[in-house]
């Protein structure tokens, strides 16, 4: 690691804007693997996007992907930002409302909406489906008229524009199942348009994730914006475009645009389009506000084997993605080596990272870095480990906000076949 990214990750590990994290006495209390986040630093990645898009006259809204982290202590402080929320499912809609948020300020996107998941979202009063197939609209549009409350919807277009970025996380190439393809777009507008209880409000899109050029965004808004002069010949006009979320963050060396230029960059084709400004980033509100503690358990040759495992943390195993792991309380007295970090779960795939040259002793606090987006909320049960504690900073002060699951948890509400009757 050269000195400019030590630097850059012991400031976010040990300092989280202003904050110094008590991690190893963290670690005492809840144990590890545990999440910790810091309230002030979600507060500034949050800001980043507001302050940036406050600059420009035209209204906007900023939709926080709840996927990326979905702790109600997490939301509520978004809730409190005056944030809106990107949605994907009934249970993420029941979040948003515990932690807080208003319905209004909720879109629900996603390619596989059931009808009690359309109901319960209409019932509550959401903002806006971002709907992605004919065949969605016309179920929507049965659904309302029985409930007679009409639904607002956009429809989310498929721009067919590289994102560059892992396949596994580029939704906006025509091979994708996301979306509608801009070719069919307009034929879905004229028939939603003579649905009774559909209201068109407005246009979508989301081309993938941690995209680290803004060359992309630029693509997709050109064809998105070209579609929509051609909206208006046909009389249909709209409200608002939603740019989706994407931008990338460096967990490495990555040199992605900041929230600033990101915003710059797409304002220039929107700030005369009359059209509202939504965005949906979730990665760059909650990566960096988290880590994730781990305890060295053993060291077998080149193995530093931790008790946080791909059940704790996903992204390795399934994007080969990277994060930083340092030692919480470096030393000189380990092993000094090129260690493989893996977890208990039975599994070759199970590393948090690979090829680390790093001074190790067992009992060492280790830290995975920029680990608060999609960490937890993509955490699982497999091997049958319980999920991992999750702790939030806030001005020193520490929070148990989710606690470590129990062993019981794990099978709590399942039954014996043959004690059905019990
Ligand atoms: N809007 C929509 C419709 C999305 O599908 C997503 C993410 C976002 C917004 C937020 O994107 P972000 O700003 O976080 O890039 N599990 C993967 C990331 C999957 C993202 C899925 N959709 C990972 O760990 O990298």
């Amino acid at each position: 690691m050269n000195r400019n990214n030590m630097q850059h990750f012991q400031y976010q590990l040990g300092e989280l804007y202003g904050e110094k994290v008590p991690l190893a006495k963290i670690a005492e209390q809840y144990g590890t693997p545990c999440y910790i986040y810091s309230k002030q630093a979600i507060i500034e990645a949050f800001k980043a996007f507001s302050l940036a898009l406050q600059r420009y006259t035209c209204p906007h809204q900023i939709n926080y992907a709840v996927k990326a982290n979905s702790n109600l202590a997490f939301l509520n402080i978004l809730v409190q930002q005056s944030a809106g929320f990107d949605i994907v499912s009934q249970g993420e809609l029941e979040r948003v409302l515990k932690a807080g948020g208003k319905a209004s300020k909720v879109v629900f996107s996603g390619v596989g909406k059931s009808v009690p998941e359309l109901t319960s979202a209409l019932k509550a009063g959401i903002g806006c489906f971002n709907v992605e197939s004919l065949s969605e609209v016309l179920r929507l549009n049965e659904i309302a008229k029985q409930l007679n409350i009409p639904a607002n919807i956009a429809l989310r277009v498929n721009p067919d524009v590289a994102a560059d970025s892992h396949p596994y996380i580029s939704t906006g190439l025509k091979e994708n199942k996301f979306g509608v393809h801009l070719n069919q777009a307009l034929e879905f507008y004229l028939t939603a348009q003579q649905l009774s209880h559909i209201n068109i409000r407005g246009i979508a899109f989301h081309i993938g994730s941690q995209i680290t050029t803004l060359d992309p965004f630029v693509a997709a808004l050109n064809k998105v914006l070209k579609f929509i002069e051609v909206l208006k010949k046909s009389g249909i006009h709209l409200e608002h475009i939603n740019i989706g979320g994407g931008l990338g963050l460096r967990y490495l060396d990555e040199k992605p645009p900041t929230p600033v230029e990101y915003i710059d960059t797409v304002m220039q084709y929107l700030k005369d389009s009359e059209l509202e400004v939504h965005i949906e980033p979730g990665r760059a509100i909650a990566a960096h506000a988290g880590v994730l503690l781990t305890r060295l358990e053993y060291i077998k040759d080149n193995f530093a084997i931790v008790d946080a495992s791909m059940n704790d943390l996903l992204r390795p195993a399934l994007y080969e993605s990277y994060h930083e792991i340092i030692p919480v309380q470096p030393h000189s007295q380990g092993l000094q080596a090129i260690y493989d970090i893996v977890g208990p779960v039975c599994e070759t795939s199970d590393f948090l990272g690979k090829a680390r040259h790093l001074c190790l002793k067992e009992g060492d606090l280790l830290a995975v870095l920029s680990a608060g987006a999609y960490g937890f909320s993509m955490s699982s049960n497999y091997n049958s480990r319980p999920r991992a504690a999750e702790i939030m900073i806030d001005h020193n002060q520490f929070h148990l906000v989710r606690p470590r699951e129990s062993l019981i948890d794990l099978f709590d509400s399942e039954k014996l076949f043959n004690r059905l009757t019990d």
